[in-house]
């Protein structure tokens, strides 16, 4: 797991997008995982500038989202299709028809998430996948005690995420839906690259069982450290927990020009 602590805000977008823009070079037709929330929309903002400026091309990307509430109506601004639609799509060239997410209103919930993995497999599988991080340890919606070979599937959200997430609903918990669709850990766990990105106290905690912890359902993202690409990208706030960060620190400032992420 390489873990870097960055040094501002731009310092991390400018990093994850190189990242990004990496692993979507290596294939014809690249697939692309999206993860939605706070987090990478440093990223996302970068991705949109190299892309307007034009030192930078996603054309040829096809995405898949990590999660969706279950309920939410088709023009709900915090539906994640509608969230990555602004925080993203809006800004870059991929095909928004070449973006799926699981579908929160489908009619049969089961066949839904049957099928959406089924669709990641027919595109040779996820190459790189942004992921956040919650502060009870979730990755996706896999809340503390899901199995950690689960595929995608519906959840129950915690009362510690509904209110992390009670922000983008007017800081009304009751508004935040129970029931979500989630990529599984296995699902995750299968994609060639995985990028985390998180900053602040509130997520030092997580960030130290992620990378420190013994691995456990109850920190869901602890099942990263079974990955062998795993690039962790976090600011000095999250990492006040990290009892390696001065190691980390010297192996990003010693890390060689040609290894690139
Ligand atoms: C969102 C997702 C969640 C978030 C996590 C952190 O698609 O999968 O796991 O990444 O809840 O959210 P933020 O980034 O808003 O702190």
């Amino acid at each position: 797991m390489e873990v870097i602590v960055t040094s501002s805000p731009a310092h991390l977008a400018g990093l994850g997008a190189d990242a990004v823009l990496e692993a979507m070079g290596r294939r014809a037709r690249p697939t692309l995982g999206l993860a939605t929330g706070s987090s990478p929309r440093g990223i996302y903002a970068e991705l949109g500038r190299r892309v307007r400026e034009g030192e930078a091309s996603l054309a040829r990307v096809r995405a898949f989202l990590l999660d969706e509430y279950v309920g939410l109506g088709e023009d709900h601004p915090q539906r994640y299709r509608n969230v990555i639609a602004r925080d993203l799509l809006d800004h870059v060239d991929i095909d928004p028809g070449r973006v799926r997410g699981p579908d929160g209103l489908a009619d049969d919930i089961e066949a839904e998430c049957v099928a959406y993995e089924q669709a990641i497999t027919r595109a040779g599988g996820i190459d790189l996948q942004i992921l956040g991080i919650g502060s009870d340890g979730h990755i996706a919606f896999n809340e503390p005690g899901s199995s950690l070979a689960s595929r995608t599937r519906i959840k129950t959200l915690t009362r510690q995420t509904r209110q992390d997430n009670a922000r983008f609903f007017g800081d009304d918990v009751e508004a935040v839906p129970v029931h979500c669709l989630t990529q599984g850990i296995a699902t995750i766990m299968a994609a060639g690259h995985l990028l985390l990105v998180t900053t602040g106290r509130a997520k030092a905690e997580a960030v130290h069982q992620l990378v420190e912890g013994p691995i456990s359902a109850m920190w869901p993202a602890t099942a990263l450290q079974w990955h062998p690409h795993v690039t962790v990208l976090v600011d000095e706030a999250a990492c006040a927990r990290l009892q390696l960060a001065p190691y980390f620190v010297d192996t990003f400032e010693h890390k060689p020009d040609w290894q690139g992420f």
